[in-house]
């Protein structure tokens, strides 16, 4: 592999994971497909890397080097963000346990910790990512996620990692919004990141895609175990579909963040917009602790329209803003979170800029809010 830690974004991104030059083979090797591989007869499994293909696919280690490069750790990704983050909860939390999880991050995540976790006796207790948190004594694990989705609120991830530790606790950070470009949660203090792919990470709307990061080999020993028990992988060419997209991260980012920044000027200057946030802006709760933590701020922003049906002939009326949920795609869509039961005001929107020019998206959202009022 090559060693890319003392370069820069761009070039991180083009070179993650990339097998060592070799003449005549591709820059990124094809999808490897395969369930079983052939076997030595003699030797068994030990002779050769891959046997089956829920442990070993070559194609996966690529995009898991490649994805570890970028976080600073080991990494094994999973079928989706939320496979990687039930697995995560599930390899280290146990009857009697306490984890510490967002009141306002990803709402399938508190779903599955009603369901599951408090089902199988795991004492769950919810903070908001701005705090306050509790007293961390007694608690197993606490998960941040930072920015966290919807509501772009930013958690001091190096404080609460020194708080946590002292505590006897372990850190998670869910870094979907973020990305290993945005942030580091490793370099903070975290000991274990966790997220999904299928945002901004790889960012064509192509794929789900989850992962989980650490630089502790017993963590990485246990996910790995956990997730070839339970099988959550995913298939060979989504895996290369992910690899290939990383490449353009660093493009694709600065374009999302820019047009952010438009974005949130133009939204701050109206008045019939209520509730924008966008951690970049000076004036946001979020900007202070951001600021330090964050290498640049996603292209995400949220904002208040007042009722669905506002937002409704917003959508109609945009032309480059489509109607769909996911966010950090090549394309700026919209989604008005509480027609999925997200805990949201019904006017609320979370806004994700794509890679159009700027003006354009400018002109067409000024356009939309005007025909919407
Ligand atoms: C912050 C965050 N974490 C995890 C997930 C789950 O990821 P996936 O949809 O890939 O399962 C999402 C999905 O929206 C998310 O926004």
């Amino acid at each position: 592999m090559s060693d890319v830690t003392e370069h820069h974004d761009g070039t991180r991104c083009v070179r993650a994971g990339l097998p060592e030059p070799a003449p005549g083979q591709p820059f990124l090797p094809g999808p490897v497909f395969a369930a079983p591989y052939h076997l030595d007869p003699w030797t068994g499994p030990a002779a050769a890397p891959d046997g089956y293909g829920r442990p070993d696919n070559p194609t996966r280690r690529l995009l898991e080097a490649a994805v570890g490069e970028l976080e600073g750790g080991d990494c094994r990704v999973f079928a989706s963000g939320q496979a990687a983050i039930t697995g995560l909860l599930l390899t280290l939390l146990r009857p009697g346990d306490t984890v510490v999880l967002p009141s306002d991050g990803y709402f399938a995540v508190r779903a599955f910790a009603a369901d599951t976790l408090e089902g199988i006796g795991v004492r769950v207790l919810l903070a908001p990512t701005a705090g306050p948190h509790p007293a961390f004594d007694g608690v197993r694990l606490v998960l941040l996620e930072t920015p966290a989705n919807p509501g772009l609120d930013v958690a001091d991830v190096a404080a609460l990692a020194a708080r946590a530790h002292a505590a006897g606790a372990l850190v998670a950070v869910d870094n979907t919004t973020a990305t290993p470009l945005g942030q580091r949660p490793l370099d903070l203090g975290a000991d274990v990141v966790v997220a999904s792919g299928t945002k901004a990470l790889t960012g064509h709307s192509d794929l789900l895609l989850g992962y989980v990061a650490t630089r502790s080999p017993e963590l990485r020993d246990a996910v790995t175990a956990w997730r070839n028990v339970t099988g959550a992988v995913p298939g060979a060419f989504d895996a290369w579909l992910a690899h290939r997209s990383l490449a353009t991260l660093d493009l694709r980012l600065a374009r999302q963040t820019a047009n952010a920044q438009a974005l949130a000027g133009l939204l701050a200057g109206r008045d019939d917009v209520t509730g924008l946030r966008w951690p970049g802006l000076p004036g946001d709760p979020a900007h202070p602790v951001a600021a330090v933590q964050m290498r640049r701020i996603p292209g995400v922003l949220c904002f208040d329209l007042g009722d669905a049906g506002r937002v409704a002939r917003f959508l109609d009326a945009a032309r480059l803003v489509a109607a769909a949920t996911s966010f950090g795609g090549l394309h700026t869509t919209a989604d008005r979170r509480a027609q999925w039961g997200d805990d949201t005001p019904p006017g609320f929107v979370r806004l994700s800029c794509g890679v159009e020019d700027a003006v354009d998206l400018v002109a067409d959202v000024t356009a939309a809010l005007d025909a919407s009022r």
